[in-house]
């Protein structure tokens, strides 16, 4: 089997080219990216080391993918994957539109050529903002948690945010990027018969991510906390309640895998995947996980909401669970402690990440 992985250096990429490297015999990859994340090179010797066919490439050009290898499937991660993306300091909105949305067209067209199938990997911020923000919340033991005596909109269960949650606008420039790529790859692999899986992902978490405060939030808390650089609580009345569900990419591949396995040709093809309810934590919880491992370090409070802020995201495992067999087995605590064992062996590991 021949894969190719978009964004190889990147955080979920290189987790998932080393997965698959394990636990696939025979398998084949290759692997392009532009290096455009700060820390993304620091990849690339470990990749080629592993045996991954690393190009130096930009996905925007559509002469640089004419010269990639041939592929069974691809695996999109390559993206700019940041909810505030497109806004002022953020960068600019032509350059995430070209890097998320223009970019997949070339994707598409290597999957038309080669007749690969397509792993794109979605996120739960296709969803729509407003229906987001009206969630039924409680607080409880510093983070905020479903309110369970009110009723759930369609598409959210207490385990969480499925496929048929709202996506009507708006979702943030991220996600629309991330919402016209589900479309369009699906309409590309109806009419030119490549198959399509995209796997709406919630938060991934994991060592060797690249933290900033707006992307990687996991991994730029716990190397902040351990070096005492300075932490905010954003919005939300500053309390930190705001609550994520978070998974490994490891889990995810096992996900990829079986459905580049699956040998169904209709019915669904969009899933959500993520920690689920049973994965989740706040801020604030983190600042406690924090504290008791690197000692205390207060937020400082910041009331101002940044835009698209949202208090509770968590995953519905159910669909993958049915039709892939398939469940996440690496929990947040180890998560979390094997970001602190990174942080720890890696000290600049924040002026890496650009944070
Ligand atoms: N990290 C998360 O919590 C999360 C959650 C949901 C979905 N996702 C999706 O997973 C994918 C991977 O995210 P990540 O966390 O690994 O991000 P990352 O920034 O660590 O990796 C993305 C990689 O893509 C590369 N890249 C970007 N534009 C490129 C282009 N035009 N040509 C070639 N390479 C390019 C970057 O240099 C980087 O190495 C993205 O599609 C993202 O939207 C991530």
């Amino acid at each position: 089997m021949r894969i190719l992985i978009t964004g190889v250096c990147g955080f979920v990429g290189s987790t998932l080219a080393e997965f698959l490297l394990e636990r696939i015999e025979g398998i084949r990859v290759a692997g392009i990216d532009n290096l455009m994340r700060p820390g993304a090179e620091t990849n690339r010797a470990r990749l080629q080391r592993m045996g991954v066919q690393f190009i130096h490439a930009d996905l925007r050009a559509a002469s640089d993918l004419a010269a990639l290898p041939p592929a069974d499937w691809v695996i999109d991660a390559a993206a700019n994957p940041s909810a505030q993306a497109g806004l002022g300091a953020a960068g600019s909105s032509r350059r995430l539109f070209e890097h998320n949305l223009a970019a997949l067209g070339n994707v598409l067209e290597f999957c038309k050529q080669h007749r690969a199938g397509l792993l794109l990997l979605s996120s739960s911020r296709v969803y729509s903002i407003a229906a987001l923000a009206a969630i039924p919340l409680q607080a409880r033991d510093q983070a905020f948690g479903l309110d369970l005596s009110e009723p759930l909109p369609c598409g959210l269960s207490p385990c969480g945010i499925g496929a048929s949650f709202s996506t009507a606008h708006p979702v943030s420039l991220y996600g629309a990027t991330k919402l016209a790529s589900e479309v369009m790859a699906l309409e590309y692999g109806s009419a030119f018969g490549f198959p399509v899986w995209i796997t709406r992902c919630g938060v991934l978490a994991g060592a060797g991510q690249f933290g900033t405060p707006d992307q990687g939030i996991f991994a730029f808390w716990v190397n902040a906390h351990s070096r005492r650089r300075p932490l905010r609580y954003i919005g939300f009345n500053g309390k930190g309640y705001q609550t994520r569900d978070a998974f490994h990419p490891r889990d995810l591949a096992a996900l990829l895998i079986a459905q580049m396995n699956a040998t169904r040709a209709d019915g669904q093809r969009v899933y959500t995947a993520g920690g689920g309810s049973d994965n989740v934590m706040s801020l604030a919880q983190l600042t406690t996980w924090c504290d008791e491992r690197f000692g205390r370090h207060a937020p400082g409070i910041e009331l101002q909401p940044r835009p698209y802020d949202i208090p509770w995201i968590a995953m519905d495992n159910r669909d993958a669970g049915r039709d892939f067999d398939w469940s996440v087995k690496t929990a947040l605590p180890a998560i979390l402690e094997e970001i602190a064992t990174h942080a720890e062996n890696h000290p600049d590991w924040l002026d890496v990440s650009g944070a």
